[in-house]
C-alpha cells in the first residue's frame, strides 16, 4: 500500500514532533518516500537535521527562500506528494487551515495542494477542548480534511485529557486508509451508497419558500464518509451552503418532490442513507408571481411531501439491502425512533436530540443513539465527522466488509 507513494509531512510545533521522528522511519521501513515541511514552532522541537537524516531529503522551511524556490517551487512541493499529513497538528495550524491563511511555507503548501490532507492534532487538553479548536477542525473536515486522534493521557504540560498525538503506528493505518479512500478501494468498493443530505425549500411564490434550520452538516459527512470507504457515491443535497464533497457525485435539489425524483434516478444503490431535513409540507398550489401583501392569503394551503425514506424502503427489487434513517427529535428521543423504524419500513435509525440547547441543528456535534430491531446502541457524543465515520464502520461490517 505504502511502497512508492509520496508523503509530505509538516511537523508544526508541539512536544508531539519526537512521535513524528519515529513516524518517518515506519513510512520508510513500509516502502514510502518522505519529504518534510518544519515550521519555526516545529524547529524548537525537533532538528531539520534529524528529519534530513531520516527521510534522506533536504527539508523545507523558508517560504521565500531563493535556493528552495529555484530546486522546487512550494506549489510543486504541495503537489508533488500524494498525501499531506501534518503531525503534530497544533491549535495554530489547524486555524491557519481553517482561515485559509498563508503566511508560511507550510499554511501555504496545505492552501496550494490539491491532494488529500490528513491531521494529527497534539495540543494541550483546553486548547484541544476550546470551542475554536473545535469549530475549526469540524470546518476542515467539512471540506475533506481527514484526521487521527487525538488520544486521552497524561500530557507533557502536567495536564490530563485529549490532546496527546495519536500513536505513529495509528497514524500510519490513517495514512494508508486516506491512501486506501484515494485509490477507490476502501471497504465498501464495488457498492452503491445514496445520501440525501440538508433542508429542501417549497415555494411559496417565487420569493418565498417553506424550509427548515438542517444545514446539511451530517448528510455531507456521511456521503464523504462512504466515498472515502470507496462506495460510489451519490449525495443529493437540499439548498445548503456546504462545498460539495469531493470523490463523489452531487445532485443539487430544491424540493422534496426533486428529492425523491434524483434519489430514483441515483437508484440502484445497496446503501441508502437519509440524513436530510425533508419540509413535510409544500403550499398545495405555490404562486406563479410574488404574492402582494395587500392580496395576501390569511392562510397557506399545504400539501403533504412524499416520504423519501418510506419510499426508498417500499421500493421493491430496488430497495437497498441497508436503508437508514434520522429521527430528529426534541423530547422522548428513543421510543418515538423506534416507532418510526417502524413505520417507515427502514433498517436503522440514527435518533438525536434537536433541541435548540443542544446546538445539534448547523452545530459540529452530534449524539446518537442506534437504533435496531435488536436493539438500540448509545454513542457518546462526536463530531459529525466522527459519527459518519462511526457509520460506516456498522454498515461496513453488517454488509460483510468490515
Ligand atoms: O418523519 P420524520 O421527518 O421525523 O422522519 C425523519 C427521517 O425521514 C429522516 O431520515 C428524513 O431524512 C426522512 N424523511 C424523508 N422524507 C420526508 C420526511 C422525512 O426522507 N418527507
Amino acid at each position: 500500500m505504502l511502497t512508492g507513494k509520496r508523503i509530505l509531512l509538516i511537523v508544526s510545533g508541539g512536544i508531539a514532533a519526537y512521535k513524528s521522528l519515529e513516524l518517518i522511519r515506519r513510512l520508510r521501513e513500509r516502502g514510502a518516500a518522505v519529504r518534510c515541511i518544519l515550521t519555526k514552532a516545529g524547529a524548537e522541537f525537533v532538528t531539520p537535521l534529524s528529519l534530513s537524516a531520516l527521510t534522506e531529503d533536504k527539508v523545507y522551511g523558508e517560504l521565500f527562500s531563493l535556493t528552495d524556490e529555484a530546486e522546487m517551487g512550494h506549489i510543486q512541493l504541495s503537489r508533488d506528494a500524494d498525501l499531506l499529513v501534518v503531525a503534530p497538528a497544533s491549535a495554530d495550524i489547524l486555524a491557519k487551515m481553517a482561515q485559509g491563511r498563508a503566511d508560511d511555507l507550510a499554511s501555504t503548501a496545505l492552501l496550494a495542494t490539491d491532494k488529500a490532507v490528513l491531521v494529527a492534532p497534539a495540543m494541550n487538553v483546553r486548547m484541544w477542548e476550546h470551542a475554536a479548536t473545535q469549530a475549526n477542525l469540524a470546518l476542515i473536515e467539512e471540506r475533506g480534511v481527514l484526521s487521527v486522534g487525538p488520544n486521552e493521557g497524561d500530557m507533557a504540560c502536567g495536564e490530563y485529557g485529549y490532546g496527546r498525538m495519536a500513536e505513529p503506528l495509528e497514524i500510519l493505518a490513517a495514512i494508508e486508509g486516506a491512501l486506501q479512500a484515494q485509490s477507490g478501494k476502501g471497504p465498501l468498493e464495488g457498492l452503491r451508497a445514496l445520501v440525501t443530505s440538508g433542508p429542501t425549500h417549497e415555494p411559496i411564490d417565487p420569493v418565498r419558500y417553506i424550509a427548515n434550520r438542517s444545514s446539511g452538516r451530517q448528510g455531507h459527512a456521511i456521503a464523504a464518509a462512504l466515498a472515502q470507504q470507496g462506495a460510489e457515491t451519490t449525495l443529493v443535497s437540499g439548498p445548503s451552503q456546504l462545498p460539495d464533497p469531493p470523490g463523489l457525485k452531487t445532485l443539487h435539489v430544491e424540493t422534496a418532490a426533486e428529492m425523491l425524483a434524483a434519489c430514483r434516478s441515483a437508484l440502484p444503490a445497496e446503501i441508502a442513507v437519509c440524513a436530510a431535513a425533508v419540509a413535510d409540507w409544500r403550499a398545495a398550489v405555490p404562486a406563479q408571481q410574488k404574492i402582494k401583501k395587500n392580496g395576501a392569503p390569511q392562510s397557506l394551503d399545504l400539501a403533504a411531501n412524499p416520504d423519501i425514506l418510506a419510499a426508498l424502503s417500499e421500493a421493491g427489487s430496488a430497495r437497498p439491502s441497508l436503508v437508514i434513517g434520522f429521527a430528529a427529535e426534541t423530547e422522548n428521543i428513543v421510543a418515538q425512533a423506534q416507532e418510526k423504524l417502524a413505520r417507515k419500513g427502514c433498517d436503522w435509525i440514527l435518533a438525536n436530540d434537536v433541541a435548540p440547547e443542544t446546538g445539534t441543528f448547523g452545530g459540529d456535534h452530534n449524539q446518537i443513539h442506534l437504533i435496531r430491531a435488536e436493539g438500540v446502541e448509545t454513542w457518546p457524543q462526536m463530531t459529525k465527522a466522527e459519527v459518519a465515520t462511526r457509520l460506516c464502520r456498522e454498515i461496513a461490517s453488517t454488509l460483510g466488509r468490515a
